[in-house]
């Protein structure tokens, strides 16, 4: 008979560190919820899988201040070379163009490998805590303080879950923990793969050429039957039961989470037969474009990528197109570094490649799968690669699973800190699933020229023909970068009225979309002409302004952090021109009367974590000085359209930052009057122009208010005046909780 032990309580039980997990981690961290990390693995990856970070990845990032580490170590890749075969059959480079699109946003892509990007995570959960654990957590309140003392989150290694059930009974309550889940505390033998234990590391060890569980642990029956009552109690003893609100499953590929929800939990699609082959090494070569990043197709032995990396490595990707597929089964023992290498040879050939140093290798077969179900109930929830699998080379797999929590992440520490409506949960499934069918989709079509062999001429049916692999890689970037990423309206994103449809670039398939039916709408509305970039659904854009109090130039993005707030962005239009100065200001601070008397008090405010404040050009994060009062969970940005009289530089503004209403300089007894929330858009007198107005595509005269979620995606557009008022009341009606004592 098994013990039968207390169970412990979590708001948020997290399963798998990956890079999914972590980001949830994270995000839960920076709100300061109770959660927990596992993961059966004795240690974070140190070298090999995922490599890069895309442009979207990245300014999430950099909402976590976590960016510019990355930013620095990583090997930038700005161009790509195309090399296909000539006439004669021999390759050539073809072609050379810049990776991805110049202009859409303030990063490109990067890449470092998985390993590092895992240690900056961690490092950056510790940080959400304020400066160190003994010291203190600096000029927090009390309240802040116990909080971080009783919440800190860290990653639980050697842990695995064992069983999952779910009350169902008690899923509609949010004061209720209805999934228990069984915990078993691993020992290091039991939590190291097989693979790992030998001197010989088997590159394939986490391939998905491999059987799906590499850590073997005879199952619970087996062990109580075959030995005895004593085994049974000595399992029990390393097992824990803990009741959760949520659990969160991020276990990869093989997902245990998914199973144990049940047979209906299903991936839907297919494996390919390609096999590729990863080798990660320090090439000697007479090959020209190893330091850029190059697709080659040669005449007729596969085709293989090149993708630079920091620290005079190079990833290699080579299709092995004399590993057979045939009836499904690989013959994994014929997959080695040296017969890789060999393939590489083949399709470089009359170019030389070898190597002395291999850093990590792997093969793989590229399978392109989707989850049928994101969420069981809104309790139980899947992200990462234990809901979508595709190839890594249209490189999607870290972004894209990082992507999905950064989605979940604060709709679930909101819902827990009782701010947010927990219908909101189900916009995950809706919009992560067609995310990941998108991707598939891409995949599917990239993959297939990527893998063909090139037409020899136009008559070659068979063939790929080039300019259409180019063109689909051109054409690919709004995706690939996710930038172009656009989400379905909900009760989150206010769609337009039917009169003002505006073209959503990257808008979905509509065979893919979900059924409307189960999907919450908003009852605002959306005027989308007032700002033609900012788009409702995709993410907000970033350029330059100048803080008003001091002149010194910001991406606005970095007023922006990722700390649980949402974001009402006044664009005011030309404050300070002495024709319309006093009718604008009127309007301005009409609307911040309204907010500051109306809307705000009806709305919940929120803890600030230590971590979240000060990211950038503030100082070091965990020493901001605590407020009197959590600040409301609506952050009010206001940037104005600065006038040729500012331009000159040194004139005097027509109006001062305190003439403006208190709700765009909010007031806190403690700490005065808050300066950092005013921008302008004009020339900076060191560090060029942002022409904000300009590229948000808003008229200096009418200006506009943007709503945005705590994830940067725009969730309204409407008008500063008392048309917009009931617009924001009713979007954030149907998000928001409204203010209680029983908020957080
Ligand atoms: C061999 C290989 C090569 C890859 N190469 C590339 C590449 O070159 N480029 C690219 O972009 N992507 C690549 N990927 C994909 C990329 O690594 C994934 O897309 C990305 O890591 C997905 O993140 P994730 O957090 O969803 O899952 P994972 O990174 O797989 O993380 C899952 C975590 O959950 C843990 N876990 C699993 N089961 C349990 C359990 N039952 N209990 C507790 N913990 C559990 C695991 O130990 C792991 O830490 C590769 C993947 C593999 C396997
Ligand atoms: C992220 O996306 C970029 C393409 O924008 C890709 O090159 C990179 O490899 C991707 N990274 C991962 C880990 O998938
Ligand atoms: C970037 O790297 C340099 C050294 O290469 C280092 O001195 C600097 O501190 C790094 N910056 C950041 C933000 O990590
Ligand atoms: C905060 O804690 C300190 C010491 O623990 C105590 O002296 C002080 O009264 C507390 N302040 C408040 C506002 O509770
Ligand atoms: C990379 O590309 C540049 C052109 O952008 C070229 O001048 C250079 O020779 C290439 N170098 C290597 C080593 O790949
Ligand atoms: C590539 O394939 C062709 C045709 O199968 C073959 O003749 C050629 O020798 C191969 N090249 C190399 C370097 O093996
Ligand atoms: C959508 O489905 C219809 C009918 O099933 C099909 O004819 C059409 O081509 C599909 N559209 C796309 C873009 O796939």
């Amino acid at each position: 008979m098994a013990a039968t032990k207390t169970a412990s309580k979590t708001d948020v039980l997290i399963i798998g560190a990956g890079p999914a997990g972590l980001m949830l981690a994270l995000w839960l961290a920076r709100l300061g919820v109770d959660a927990r990390i596992v993961d059966k693995r004795t240690d974070k990856v140190y070298s090999g899988q995922a490599d890069g970070f895309q442009v979207r990845s990245l300014e999430i990032l950099d909402s976590f201040g976590i960016a510019d580490k990355i930013w620095n170590e990583s090997n930038h890749m700005i161009e790509v070379c195309f090399w296909n075969p000539d006439e004669s059959g021999c390759i050539r480079r073809d072609n050379r163009v810049v990776n991805g699109r110049a202009g859409l946003s303030r990063f490109h892509e990067v890449v470092l490998h998985q390993g590092r990007a895992e240690t900056f995570f961690l490092d950056a959960i510790r940080d959400s805590y304020g400066p160190s654990v003994a010291g203190g957590v600096g000029a927090t309140d009390n309240k802040t303080r116990a909080l971080v003392q009783e919440r800190r989150i860290s990653v639980e290694r050697k842990v695995m879950p064992t069983s999952l059930t779910i009350d169902e009974q008690g899923a509609g309550d949010t004061t209720a923990y209805p999934v228990t889940v069984t915990l078993r505390h691993l020992s290091e033998a039991e939590a190291t793969p097989t693979q790992m234990l030998s001197n010989v590391q088997d590159g394939l060890f986490r391939s998905n050429l491999n059987p799906p569980d590499d850590i073997t642990m005879p199952p619970r029956e087996a062990q109580a039957s075959d030995a005895g009552p004593a085994a049974t109690a000595a399992a029990a003893e390393n097992d824990e039961v803990v009741q959760c609100k949520y659990v969160v499953g991020c276990d990869g590929a093989h997902s245990w989470t998914r199973k144990a929800l049940g047979p209906e939990f299903d991936m839907v699609g297919e494996m390919t037969d390609y096999i590729w082959g990863v080798l990660d090494i320090v090439p000697i070569t007479d090959f020209p474009d190893i330091r850029n990043r190059t697709m080659i197709h040669s005449a007729s032995n596969g085709s293989l990528m090149v993708i630079p990396r920091e620290n005079r490595l190079v990833r290699l990707y080579i299709q092995l197109t004399e590993v057979s597929v045939g009836s499904g089964r690989v013959d994994r023992s014929q997959i080695k570094p040296d017969m890789i290498i060999k393939a590489a040879k083949k399709i470089m050939s009359p170019y030389n490649i070898d190597y002395h140093y291999c850093d990590w290798w792997t093969a793989y077969q590229i399978g392109q799968r989707v989850g049928n179900h994101f969420s069981k109930l809104n309790r139980v929830f899947l992200a990462g690669d234990a809901v979508h699998t595709h190839s890594p080379k249209a490189g999607q797999g870290m972004n894209v699973s990082m992507q999905d929590t950064y989605n979940l992440g604060w709709k679930l520490g909101l819902v827990c800190k009782n701010i947010l409506q927990p219908s909101v949960l189900s916009t995950y499934e809706l919009e992560r699933k067609a995310i990941a069918k998108q991707l598939i989709a891409f995949d599917h079509r990239f993959s297939r020229l990527f893998s063909g062999r090139p037409a020899k001429d136009i008559l070659d049916e068979t063939g790929v023909s080039m300019d259409e692999f180019a063109s689909a890689f051109r054409q690919s970037h709004m995706f690939t970068t996710a930038v172009g990423i656009c989400y379905q309206p909900s009760v989150l994103v206010a769609g337009p009225t039917d009169s003002d449809k505006s073209e959503a670039i990257g808008s979905i398939d509509e065979n893919e979309s979900v059924p409307q039916e189960h999907v919450p709408q908003s009852q605002a509305h959306s005027t989308s002409a007032l700002s033609t970039a900012c788009i409702v659904g995709m993410r907000f854009p970033s350029h330059q302004v100048l803080r008003h109090a001091d002149a010194r130039p910001w991406q606005l993005h970095h007023k922006m952090p990722s700390d649980g707030r949402f974001r009402l962005v006044v664009f005011g239009g030309e404050l300070s021109s002495p024709s319309t100065s006093s009718s604008q200001l009127d309007r301005v601070n009409r609307l911040g009367a309204w907010l500051a008397d109306t809307l705000l008090p009806r709305l919940p405010t929120i803890t600030l974590m230590p971590g979240t404040t000060n990211l950038h050009g503030g100082g070091r994060p965990g020493y901001s000085l605590a407020t009197q009062k959590p600040p409301s969970i609506i952050d009010v940005l206001l940037v104005y359209a600065g006038t040729l009289q500012d331009e000159e530089g040194l004139a005097t503004s027509s109006f001062d930052l305190l003439g403006l209403h208190e709700v765009y300089h909010p007031f806190d007894p403690k700490l005065g009057h808050d300066y950092d929330k005013v921008f302008v858009d004009r020339p900076s007198h060191h560090d060029g122009e942002g022409k904000a107005y300009e590229n948000y595509g808003i008229d200096r005269t009418r200006g506009a208010l943007v709503g945005v979620r705590p994830d940067g995606y725009v969730g309204l557009v409407t008008s500063l005046d008392e048309t917009g008022w009931p617009e924001v009341s009713k979007w954030l009606k149907g998000i928001l909780e409204p203010r209680a004592n029983g908020n957080e």
